[in-house]
């Protein structure tokens, strides 16, 4: 197993903040598959499920883990927040490194993303709706690929930089 830190959750969590200020705090350098494909496709997340789908998103996101399981050592990965969900991506997740899964709660996230444009699955007349049924789904698959849970709603990004330091 690589000795990298994982950090899954769902969108608006905090991950690539989180990210960052741990790639500061332990001078590794930090890396976002989101960024990593849409640096590769020379496009962004939304013209990418505009033109090609959702399901060619997905498997760029698993291409993404097959490249950095050779290159990434010592280093602060964050994955897109449905990666977690392609069973294929589990055992790569673990290979990968240390999975720290950031828990947040529906409304926490409908506060932080009712404004952004950035997430195609949350452009819809009702995204409160589209949260809850998401996250339904997808928490358990998150609990079952982490390591190390912690429930993150009520901490400033800089206390949940203490918690992953303190594991
Ligand atoms: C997605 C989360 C996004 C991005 C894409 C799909 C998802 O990443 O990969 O919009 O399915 O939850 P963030 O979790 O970084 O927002």
């Amino acid at each position: 197993m690589k000795d990298n830190i994982i950090l899954i959750g769902f969108m608006g969590c905090g991950k690539t903040s989180v990210g960052i200020r741990l790639s500061y705090q332990r001078r590794q350098t930090m890396i976002d598959t989101d960024k990593w494909i849409e640096k590769k496709q020379k496009m962004s997340i939304s013209e990418i499920f505009e033109t090609y789908g959702e399901e060619t998103f997905r498997r760029m996101e698993t291409q993404c883990l097959e490249e950095l399981i050779k290159t990434a050592d010592k280093q602060i990965i964050s994955v897109g927040g449905g990666l977690p969900m392609r069973e294929e991506n589990h055992a790569l997740l673990k290979e990968l490194g240390k999975v720290f899964y950031l828990k947040v709660t529906p409304e926490t996230v409908y506060e932080r993303l009712k404004d952004d444009t950035t997430r195609p699955l949350l452009q819809v007349e009702d995204p409160m709706g589209r949260i809850r049924a998401l996250m339904q789904q997808r928490g358990p698959v998150y609990e079952s690929c982490a390591d190390v849970i912690l429930e993150v709603s009520d901490k400033s990004f800089d206390e949940i930089v203490q918690d992953i330091g303190s594991v």
